[in-house]
């Protein structure tokens, strides 16, 4: 008798359990259909809600670049920051004509620390900026290798602190008072999928993107109530300089796709991977793969050699 009453206790419990994980995943599927399917028809009017002009830093190439001239195409005008004013003024020149927008370029080298800052508040103090765009960042110096095998390390930690993190923490000190003061502005910090979980041989590149998903979420939740949205973007593969310009397929989006999917997410999740395909890639690894399967050396030898054959890629471009 006690027996088949523990036995009933303990189906009860294994059925709620089993439910318990269902419903969780099909609510993950409602999410990442609210996200990445309706998000597509029902677009949030960007300029309407947050205001006329963009910032985008790392803007003359690659994710950043896609970004700038998809918000140009949403009737924003843009400002243009990077290093390489020819290329600037270029995407400049291609978004007047292709958007009828207006531009701004800023040359600037974000791995020049602190000492920069007052240049782009001056440039930026009169314009009505409702969004900035964090994009810039760099990767491995020029392996990818263990930690202290890197060339030229000090120099590597200044320039990818100053690049990955400095430049989203200023660039938002900057404009975030104005915006709070407007009770409006959305905030895309573009971190990586390499910022959600460990990636030996890419340590500080891993670490500065952790950093720029949690500064986002915490920032999220601290300003939401000041009308202000702040959205943590992690792709994986995106085909572009810093990719090696590796082929597109399921798998790897090219910049305008990606920048267009991501952009129809603002204001649907404060938080994604940017773009379908890359959810359902960082799902797997989520749940699929482990973080000792990850790290095992057998992956890791296949991920060594496809950040060399990459790296080699980028050099023969
Ligand atoms: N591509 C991917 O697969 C991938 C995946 C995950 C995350 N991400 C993230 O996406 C962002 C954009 O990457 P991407 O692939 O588009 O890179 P990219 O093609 O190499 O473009 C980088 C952009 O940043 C500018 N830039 C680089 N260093 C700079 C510096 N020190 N100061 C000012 N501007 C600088 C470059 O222009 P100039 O050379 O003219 O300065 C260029 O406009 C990065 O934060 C990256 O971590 C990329």
């Amino acid at each position: 008798m006690e027996e088949s009453l523990l036995y009933r206790w303990l189906h009860l419990l294994g059925l709620l359990a089993l439910s318990y994980l269902v419903l969780k995943q099909v609510w993950t599927l409602l999410i990442g259909i609210k996200n990445h399917i309706l998000s597509r028809w029902w677009k949030t009017n960007l300029k309407k809600k947050y205001g006329g002009w963009a910032v985008v830093t790392g803007a003359s190439d690659g994710i950043g670049k896609a970004y700038a001239k998809e918000l140009a195409r949403r009737g924003l005008d843009v400002v243009l920051i990077s290093r390489n004013v020819e290329k600037l003024q270029k995407v400049a020149d291609e978004i007047e004509k292709e958007s009828r927008q207006k531009t701004k370029i800023i040359q600037l080298d974000f791995t020049g620390g602190p000492d920069i800052y007052p240049k782009v508040e001056k440039a930026l103090k009169d314009l009505d900026i409702g969004i900035l765009v964090n994009n810039v960042g760099m990767i491995f110096s020029s392996e990818g290798c263990r930690f202290l095998e890197v060339p030229n390390l000090n120099k590597w930690i200044n320039d990818i602190m100053n690049c990955n993190v400095l430049s989203m923490v200023q660039m938002t000190k900057i404009l975030l008072p104005r915006m709070v003061q407007r009770k409006k502005g959305l905030i895309i910090n573009v971190s990586s999928d390499a910022g959600a979980r460990p990636y030996p041989n890419a340590v500080m590149y891993s670490a500065t993107k952790a950093f720029m998903d949690f500064f986002s979420r915490s920032l999220y939740y601290e300003y939401r109530s000041d009308g202000i949205t702040v959205q943590s973007v992690m792709p994986l593969y995106v085909s572009t300089n810093m990719s090696g310009n590796i082929g597109t397929n399921f798998l790897v989006k090219t910049s305008a796709d990606f920048a267009r999917e991501a952009l129809n997410t603002v204001g649907y999740t404060h938080r994604n991977n940017g773009c379908l395909s890359h959810c359902l890639q960082s799902y797997i690894l989520d749940h699929l793969v482990t973080e000792t399967m990850r790290t095992s050396p057998i992956l890791h030898f296949i991920s060594d050699y496809t950040i060399n054959l990459q790296l080699k890629m980028m050099k023969m471009n």
